[in-house]
């Protein structure tokens, strides 16, 4: 008898689809799930011996306090993973990465400082995740993209001041949320969360204890009470300048000034991309300071606090695309403007050809303080600087080269889409 029992505990060994942990109990369940469960147990560390069958594996108000990479390599079919009620702090990237199938994710009521977020990128199948009641601070733009069958995820009871613009986006199946209980800073970056709620088909459970922190005057107001006057998109104008600098005898030659006028609350900062044939120039701010002086570097294209960009000596080399953008908390806009200098009597000749986006040739034109775009929309303009012919083989040869004073406006504008 003894031998007997001996060879079946022998044979359940041997057969991997039978093992369980002395501390689990293990049972198959309907259509060939295997559940092991090993919840209450004092476990200080994820069991070894598992099957690899497990499909759900409780492990929920246990002493668990880290999980490594390996703890969890045994049972790669998991679909369902309760943790909750642990001692966790940390997790090691890696750890959820190889576990594709799981759909049940439960981490809450743990001590996680952070989570391993690239880990969620393999986890495509993910519905549930429970991550509330731990002390994260910070949930990085972009980490729950992908998770195309979410439908329920828990952030509540944590220390989350504030959310990335677009945090939940890219989530279509997203059914409930929970983030109440968070220190949010109501600021004008966390805006974009009272809109999304608004919009969202989504329920966003105990939104109204979902409450400011932060600033004083909206402290333990519900987050969808943000005023909406003090948070306004940018918008952006660009409008053209021109002249020529200096007498018509100096050798400045033309001065290309651009200035981008931009409205929002708060006010917007101005940022300049510039995309020459031979550069990429990103401007972050003015490079003139008040008194005039010009920071290293910012001599070619001289940006001003007034939104203001000036090229003097606008020659062949600075054609291209120059894009003004207005950020602030609430959002970025971009308007953009191509340039060209023609040195055709016609200018509309010199516009490339094989542009598909090139309107017709005969815009319309513009004079000095024209509005390049009225609606702010960032559409793509094209001015064209026409050359007299006297000074055209100059400019041929070198742009630098080319003679003042007699300069004309911008001639023709074209409008591209
Ligand atoms: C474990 O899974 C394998 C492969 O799907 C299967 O052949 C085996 O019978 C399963 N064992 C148990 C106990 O379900
Ligand atoms: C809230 O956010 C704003 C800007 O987004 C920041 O200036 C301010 O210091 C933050 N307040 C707290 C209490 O963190
Ligand atoms: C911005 O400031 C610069 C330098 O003071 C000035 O040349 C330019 O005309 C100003 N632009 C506007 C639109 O006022």
């Amino acid at each position: 008898m003894r031998r007997a029992l001996g060879v079946l505990a022998l044979l359940a060994l041997l057969s991997p689809g039978l093992a369980c942990p002395s501390l689990c109990s293990c049972s198959a369940k309907r259509n060939g799930r295997l559940l092991a469960e090993c919840a209450y147990r004092e476990l200080r560390e994820v069991p070894r011996g598992l099957s690899p069958n497990v499909t759900i594996l409780t492990l929920s108000a246990n002493r668990l306090s880290r999980l490594g990479r390996a703890s969890l390599a045994e049972v790669p079919e998991l679909q369902s993973l309760w943790l909750g009620y642990n001692h966790i702090s940390a997790v090691e990237p890696g750890t959820f990465s190889r576990l594709p199938q799981l759909k049940n994710l439960d981490l809450s009521h743990n001590r996680l400082v952070d989570f391993p977020w690239q880990d969620l990128r393999g986890l495509g199948a993910l519905q549930i995740l429970k991550l509330s009641n731990n002390r994260l601070s910070s949930l990085p733009a972009g980490a729950l993209s992908g998770l195309r069958e979410l439908r329920s995820l828990w952030l509540n009871d944590n220390e989350l001041t504030t959310l990335a613009r677009g945090t939940f986006e890219a989530l279509p199946a997203l059914a409930q949320l929970q983030l109440f209980r968070n220190p949010f800073n109501c600021s004008c970056k966390l805006f974009w969360l009272k809109e999304w709620a608004e919009a969202t088909s989504a329920v966003i459970s105990g939104s109204g204890s979902t409450l400011c922190a932060a600033p004083p005057r909206l402290r333990g107001r519900p987050v969808r009470d943000i005023p909406g006057e003090l948070c306004v998109a940018p918008t952006a104008q660009l409008t053209y300048l021109s002249g020529s600098r200096g007498d018509g005898e100096s050798r400045e030659g033309l001065t290309l000034s651009l200035h981008c006028s931009v409205a929002g609350s708060p006010p917007p900062e101005i940022h300049w991309q510039i995309r020459t044939a031979a550069r990429r120039l990103d401007i972050h701010g003015p490079t003139v300071a008040r008194d005039g002086g010009v920071k290293a570097g910012g001599r070619r294209f001289l940006a001003f606090k007034n939104g203001t960009v000036a090229i003097p000596d606008f020659g062949k080399e600075d054609e291209g695309t120059y894009t003004c953008l207005a950020i602030n908390e609430v959002g970025t806009r971009d308007v953009s403007v191509n340039v060209a200098l023609s040195g055709s009597g016609n200018p509309a000749e010199e516009l490339p050809r094989d542009d598909p986006q090139a309107g017709q040739p005969g815009g319309k034109s513009c004079s000095k303080g024209d509005e390049l775009d009225p609606s702010g929309m960032g559409e793509k303009l094209v001015i064209v600087y026409r050359l007299p012919k006297e000074v055209r083989s100059a400019a041929a040869a070198a742009a630098r080269e080319f003679r003042p004073g007699i300069w004309p406006l911008v001639l023709l504008m074209l409008l591209l889409w």
